[in-house]
C-alpha cells in the first residue's frame, strides 16, 4: 500500500507542475513560479510543507549538510530512503521527490529500476531525481515506463565532482553549452517530468527554459527557469563552508542555535534552570514530610 496522502485540496502532483511551465514561448507571463526546497527529516519537512512550497526534495546534500560529508558520494540508498520516510511523514501537501544516490543507478538498469521503486513503495516518493543528461536516456525512459516520474539535473552534477575535477560553472564554451542543450533535450525526450539546471550561465538557462516544454529548476541558473531550487541549510545559515554565490541566505539560525545553547548552559551552571515553574510538584498530602517518596 503506498504510503503518499491522498491528493486534492492544493496537493501538487506531476501534472500541476507541468501545467506551471511558465518561461517557454507562447505561455501566460503570469503563472507562478515553482517553489523548491531540499528537507531530510520530520520538522523541516513540515515547516516547508506548512509554508506552502511546491516540491521538497529529499536531496543527496543529505551527506554535506547533514552528514557531515565532504561529497554527496558517500550517501547510500538506506540512507536516502531512511530520511525520505522522515520527510514523507512531514509533507502532505508539497511533491516529494527523492534523489537517488551515486551508485544507485549506475550499474545495470534493473537494479536502477529496483532501487527507484523502493524510493516508491517503501518511502512514499512521488518521483525520484537523476543526475546526467544524454547518458540518462534509457535509464529514464524506463522508470518512466514503471510510472515512476522523474525529475532530471544537469549541468553542475554533484555526482560527477570528480570527473568534472571539482564543483564548476557549466557550460560556458560553445562546445559546452551543445552539450548541456544536448542533454536537457534528452532528459525531456527520455519522458523526465521536470529538469534541475545547476550552476549554469544564465542566458543558457534561459534559452533551454524556452525551448523545453518541461519545467526547469534553477539553482546558480539565473531568475528565467520555471522555478528555483536551495538547499535548505544555505538559506537558514546552517552550514559550515562557504556557500556559493547562487545561495542567498534568508535567516541565520547557526547563530540563533548557538546563542540559545549558550544562555541554557550557563542557566544550568548557575541554577537558574529548571525554576520551580519548571518542575513537578509533590503531591499536597506529602507535603511538610522530610522523606516523601519512601514508605514508612
Ligand atoms: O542534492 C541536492 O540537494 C540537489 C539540489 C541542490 C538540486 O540535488
Amino acid at each position: 500500500m503506498s504510503v503518499v496522502p491522498n491528493s486534492g485540496n492544493g496537493k501538487v502532483t506531476v501534472p500541476d507542475l507541468l501545467q506551471r511551465k511558465t518561461r517557454a514561448a507562447g505561455s501566460h507571463p503570469q503563472t507562478e513560479r515553482i517553489t523548491c526546497l531540499t528537507a531530510y527529516d520530520y520538522p523541516t519537512a513540515r515547516l516547508l510543507d506548512e509554508a506552502g512550497v511546491d516540491v521538497i526534495l529529499v536531496g543527496d546534500s543529505l551527506g554535506m549538510v547533514v552528514l557531515g560529508h565532504e561529497t554527496t558520494l558517500p550517501v547510500t540508498l538506506d540512507e536516502m530512503l531512511h530520511h525520505t520516510r522522515a520527510v514523507r511523514r512531514g509533507t502532505r501537501r508539497a511533491l516529494l521527490v527523492a534523489d537517488m544516490p551515486y551508485g544507485s543507478y549506475h550499474t545495470d538498469t534493473a537494479e536502477s529500476l529496483r532501487n527507484a521503486v523502493r524510493f516508491v513503495k517503501e518511502a512514499g516518493a512521488e518521483a525520484v531525481k537523476v543526475e546526467g543528461g544524454e547518458r540518462r536516456l534509457e535509464l529514464i525512459s524506463r522508470l518512466t515506463e514503471a510510472e515512476i516520474p522523474v525529475m532530471g539535473h544537469v549541468g553542475l552534477t554533484p555526482q560527477s565532482v570528480n570527473a568534472l575535477g571539482g564543483y564548476r560553472v557549466q557550460g560556458k564554451t560553445p562546445g559546452a553549452a551543445e552539450q548541456l542543450i544536448r542533454d536537457a533535450r534528452a532528459v525531456e525526450a527520455s519522458g523526465a517530468f521536470a529538469v534541475v539546471l545547476e550552476a549554469v550561465p544564465r542566458e543558457l538557462a534561459a534559452q533551454i527554459t524556452q525551448e523545453l516544454r518541461i519545467p526547469t529548476i534553477g539553482i546558480g541558473a539565473g531568475p528565467d527557469c520555471d522555478g528555483q531550487i536551495l538547499v535548505l541549510h544555505d538559506l537558514l545559515g546552517l552550514t559550515f563552508n562557504q556557500t556559493p554565490k547562487f545561495a542567498r541566505q534568508y535567516a541565520n539560525l547557526g547563530q540563533i542555535i548557538t546563542s540559545a545553547v549558550r544562555e541554557y548552559c550557563t542557566d544550568v551552571r548557575t541554577g537558574g534552570f529548571p525554576s520551580d515553574a519548571e518542575s513537578y510538584h509533590a503531591p499536597q498530602a506529602a507535603k511538610g514530610r522530610k522523606t516523601i517518596f519512601i514508605a514508612g
